[in-house]
């Protein structure tokens, strides 16, 4: 459990980041680095979860990250697979409910269809949300945003914020609340560009690995300081 007297936001989004740079730092292969990111995201996801968090968005792989070398996407994508088959146990113990955001088309197959069928298994849920982001980039959320309210025969004079946002993959987790990214990066990389409108930004120099819930319980203290105005003047 977090300290008392914070307050805890509903909807956080994580670009963990820095899995490579902790593994070179210790003379290991980046792929290395990957598998100890996991192992942070399950302790992370678990402490959000006995924090009181709503939702919570983890960044696992960005429409930008096919840019890499053939041999860490494949990597990459093994873990995601491997890791969704074999934590549903996870998952349930915690009644955690596992959603996916970005675009599945060019997703392997093996890799698509565990995302589809953790999402089926997990879907009465009701504890925190997880809502993996893998293949995602906030513009290619947009467009397939515009697309779908194309094709249902949406009007341009009828867009709207509404319009739009009821269109996103998640539109009942629109909002995000706290933004944090790991790793010392100072840079949003394409990450939730819509739902991250007002969300408070905390950027942390720790490399993912190393994140604990102690780093978590720090993020929340600084959310708990800030005043959020959306553009108002408080009263
Ligand atoms: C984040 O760590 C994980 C993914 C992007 C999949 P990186 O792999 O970007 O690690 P650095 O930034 O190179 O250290
Ligand atoms: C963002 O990190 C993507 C994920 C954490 C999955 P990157 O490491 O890919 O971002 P850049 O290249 O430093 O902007
Ligand atoms: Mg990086």
């Amino acid at each position: 459990m977090p300290p008392d007297n914070l307050t805890i936001p509903s909807h956080v989004g994580i670009i963990m980041d820095g899995n490579g740079r902790w593994a070179k730092s210790r003379g290991l292969s980046r792929t290395s680095g990957h598998k100890e990111g996991l192992e942070t995201a399950k302790r992370i996801v678990a402490h959000a979860s006995d924090s009181g968090v709503s939702s919570l968005s983890l960044f696992a792989f960005s429409t930008e990250n096919w840019r890499r070398a053939e041999e860490e996407v494949s990597f990459l994508m093994g873990l995601i697979k491997t890791h969704l088959r074999k934590q549903y146990d996870f998952y349930k113990e915690r009644g955690l409910r596992v959603t996916h955001s970005g675009n599945l088309e060019r997703l392997p197959s093996d890799v698509r269809k565990e995302i589809l069928l953790v999402e089926k298994d997990t879907s009465s849920f009701t504890g925190m949300r997880v809502n993996l982001l893998i293949n995602y980039g906030g513009r290619d959320e947009i467009i397939r945003a515009f697309k779908k309210y194309i094709r249902s025969g949406g009007l341009p004079e009828d867009i709207d914020e509404e319009a739009l946002s009821t269109n996103l993959d998640y539109p009942d987790i629109a909002e995000l609340d706290l933004l944090i990214r790991t790793g010392g990066e100072l840079r949003i990389s394409n990450f939730l560009l819509w739902q991250a409108a007002y969300a408070e930004l905390f950027f942390s120099d720790t490399y993912w690995p190393d994140w604990t819930s102690e780093n978590l319980d720090e993020a929340f203290s600084h959310y708990s300081k800030r005043q959020r105005r959306f553009g108002g003047v408080p009263t």
